[in-house]
């Protein structure tokens, strides 16, 4: 086990019967960048059952955070569901992921297309203060099927604009634009289509896409990651990696056990 730290869980809300979140105690030693994930998950009979998960907490807050479904027959979730306060979790020492920003060639704008527990690395990101160092501004768009599993909305509406540290950048620089697929909502449709009909650019008032300006972070459903990927490839997108960065860049949200 000593690939991992033996964490505590200082925290957890259920969003709805699929979706929740937990904080965990931080080893001082362990370090990541916003967007990474890491590997997180319990021990059952002495040995390790591990999942990749985003960490969804700043680099520089004393706690980490983590946002998962629950799958009722997961090998993982179906046990992570039931954490309470206290309960031991096992967290790896090393996070890694493509959902960074040197991964990204400087640009005037970063959109981060989330779907579901997509949403995850993109928390981290727009609790960094480089993320508005970097882009004039952030488009942070979120597709779920309920309004209910839009997760986080009030601390990004209401919470972060008042945060200490970041505020006055997400005040000026963040338009957050949750989406809904399946029953009524104030924005409506998938991520794919809204870009393609050109409608989440009227709506958050941002320019037509412009592969000299724009940068794109994806993460969520493989479906939609693919979709999503061909797309930009196809409009002549790049997409970055650690060793030539690009115009965009993907991961497909994990723990879907
Ligand atoms: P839809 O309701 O039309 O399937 P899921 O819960 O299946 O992971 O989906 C999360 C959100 O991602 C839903 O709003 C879903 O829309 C949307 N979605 C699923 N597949 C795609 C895709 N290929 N392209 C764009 N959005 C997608």
């Amino acid at each position: 086990m000593s690939n991992f730290f033996r964490e505590r869980v200082t925290h957890v809300h259920h969003w709805t019967e699929s979706l929740f979140s937990f904080r965990t105690s931080r080893d001082q030693s362990f370090r990541f960048d916003s967007g990474q994930f890491t590997m997180l998950g319990l021990e059952i009979d002495g040995r390790p059952l591990m999942r990749a998960y985003s960490l969804a907490s700043a680099t520089y807050e004393d706690e980490l955070e983590f946002f998962s479904i629950k799958v009722p027959d997961g090998p993982l979730t179906s046990r992570l569901q039931h954490l309470k306060d206290g309960d031991q979790v096992l967290i790896g020492r090393k996070a890694t992921g493509t959902l960074v920003h040197h991964n990204l060639l400087p640009g005037k704008r970063l959109y981060l297309l989330g779907t579901g527990t997509g949403l995850a690395p993109f928390l981290s990101v727009i609790k960094d203060p480089e993320t508005y160092e970097r882009f004039e501004t952030v488009i942070l768009v979120h597709g779920c099927r309920q309004v209910a599993e839009l997760a986080y909305g009030e601390m990004i509406t209401e919470g972060l604009p008042n945060d200490e540290f970041v505020g006055a950048f997400v005040k000026k620089q963040l338009v957050y634009y949750p989406t809904v697929t399946r029953e009524p909502f104030v924005n409506r449709g998938r991520i794919t289509d809204l870009i393609a009909s050109g409608r989440l650019f009227e709506d958050t008032a941002q320019p037509a896409l412009d592969s000299e300006h724009d940068r794109i972070e994806i993460c969520g459903s493989p479906e939609m990651v693919k979709d999503l990927r061909g797309y930009f490839l196809s409009l002549g997108f790049e997409e970055g990696s650690g060793s030539k960065p690009g115009h965009f860049v993907v991961e497909k949200a994990f723990a879907d056990a």
